[in-house]
């Protein structure tokens, strides 16, 4: 079935960082499949904003080329791609000079009340004097928004400077914080799940569920990026956000609507929760590791410091257990692991429910497993409820485990469109329901970065991993300290 597509109003969007890898990557795709769907009005224009000087003949070539690599033949025949570039123009105009400026503005003059979009897809530098130019050539109307990708500043500190000079220029309900976990199609099942069900709520605390687990594992190294990720690292660039926000949808207690507002109060609600780790907890909660040279699914691979080309000590594998302090959790633990060159390309939310209290059955009947409910959301988005049932025929009544298991590419087919494509739209729609508010990113930074300064503060190199294994031997023992072991998928 092909889902409906609800047009948006009239809009300009000026993209900033319009040559670099996340345009390229992901918005200029996103793009192309929305106007594909005909969602993109007929009057919305894409104004793709570089440094470098180029005709918009020439900046739909390099439009054309990343399409072409990014979005499968079978998705892009000539007349949809062509229309599509035709409607992106370029325009030089860079941070720090005022070159380029007053032909961008004299181009968005011309509807000067259409809705009008700003994504900075820059370093995250250049927000701040980015916001100060658009200001500076009068270019922000009542309909203005803009938007920003992480990392939001290194640390608390800087957090809350960059979300000054933006705000200094944009109101609060004009900010849109990308988090693109948040628009994946099974992140927001997790809150279909949730609130549209009757069955999972009452078990939802403490009573009834023992841990719970969030793997995000990723087979790709740093590659091209790793001078950028040497800055970041895994618990800035993996955990701080998407972790977190994977742990705030299934903890948070259900908003009383899906209006940005209510949502993002109970969100703010678990970070603030956190039990915060400190220096003499990290070494217990926390475990940080870099890969090594290794095998990936695509053959021998560099160490991290190879693909750098100097040693560092920062770290491409985090394993933590937060700690959530609230009448709910209490007593829960969440662990949480995320790497790069782990054995395979697997994000999923494990709620590990707690034994039954009492057995009826005898000794054969076999071990009780307790039940799980198993949200994966990528690769082959599922949903399994592994459940114990009688194994069919003679024998007395002897019990196994199995998943009640729901494929969604088995249930509702079709393309799983790219989390960018529909926070894209909630731009231009103006709903900031999935985009994170400024409190929720002083929160996290405030939950999760004191592990910097206590790793910081034990001066030690990561502990090595090879890659192609599953971090350091050492995130094994930080789960089976707390009596428990990470979720394998059995079936
Ligand atoms: C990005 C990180 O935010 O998310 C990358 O900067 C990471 O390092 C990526 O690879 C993972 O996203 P996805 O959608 O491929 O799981």
């Amino acid at each position: 079935m092909v889902p409906p597509v609800t047009p948006v109003d009239p809009f300009d969007l000026v993209v900033f960082g319009a040559t670099g890898d996340l345009s390229q990557r992901k918005l200029l795709p996103a793009l192309y499949y929305r106007c594909a769907a005909r969602q993109l009005p007929a009057e919305a224009r894409i104004l793709a904003v570089a440094r470098r000087k180029l005709s918009d003949s020439d900046f739909r070539t390099v439009a054309r080329k990343a399409i072409e690599k990014h979005v499968p033949p079978d998705d892009r025949p000539e007349p949809a791609l062509a229309h599509f570039l035709s409607r992106i123009h370029y325009f030089a105009a860079p941070a720090n000079d005022d070159a380029g400026w007053p032909e961008l503005k004299s181009v968005l003059a011309e509807h000067p009340e259409r809705i009008r979009v700003f994504y900075l897809a820059t370093d995250p530098e250049l927000f701040g004097p980015f916001c100060e130019k658009i200001a500076a050539h009068g270019l922000v109307t009542e309909q203005s928004r803009v938007v920003v990708e992480k990392p939001i500043g290194r640390n608390l500190k800087s957090a809350r400077e960059v979300n000054d000079e933006i705000g200094r220029i944009f109101p609060e309900s004009r900010i849109y914080r990308i988090d693109h976990y948040l628009g994946k199609e099974t992140v927001q099942n997790l809150m279909a799940m949730r609130f549209g069900n009757i069955l999972f709520e009452p078990l939802w605390n403490s009573a009834h569920i023992d841990h719970v687990q969030v793997t995000v594992a990723e087979t790709l190294g740093v590659e091209e990026r790793a001078e950028y990720y040497d800055t970041a690292g895994a618990l800035r660039d993996m955990v701080q956000n998407h972790m977190l926000q994977l742990l705030c949808l299934t903890a948070m207690e259900p908003p009383t609507s899906l209006d940005a507002d209510s949502v993002r109060d109970e969100k703010l609600k678990v970070l603030k929760s956190l039990v915060p780790i400190t220096a003499e907890n990290a070494a217990d909660r926390t475990v940080r590791g870099q890969y090594r040279a290794g095998a990936s699914p695509d053959g021998r691979v560099p160490g991290y410091s190879d693909e750098l080309g100097r040693e560092s000590h920062t770290e491409t594998f985090v394993a933590l257990r937060a700690q959530i302090a609230n009448w709910r959790w209490a007593h829960v633990p969440f662990f949480l692991r995320t790497g790069k060159r782990l054995p395979e390309r697997v994000s999923e939310i494990v709620v590990a429910f707690r034994h039954i209290p009492h057995s009826v059955f005898d000794g054969n009947a076999g071990h009780i497993v307790p039940n799980r409910l198993v949200v994966r959301l990528q690769p082959n988005e599922s949903v399994k409820l592994w459940l114990m049932i009688k194994d069919p025929g003679q024998g007395g009544m002897r019990l196994q485990s199995r998943a009640l298991n729901m494929s969604f590419a088995e249930a509702f087919g079709g393309r799983n469109p790219d989390a960018y494509e529909r926070l894209l739209m909630d731009v231009v729609r103006g709903n900031q329901t999935l985009f994170m508010r400024r409190d929720e990113v002083e929160a996290a930074c405030r939950g999760i970065y004191p592990a910097l300064e206590a790793w910081g503060a034990e001066d030690e190199p990561p502990k090595p991993y090879t890659a192609g294994t599953w971090g350091p031997a050492a995130a094994i023992a930080l789960i089976e300290r707390a009596g428990r072991t990470w979720h394998e998928d059995e079936e």
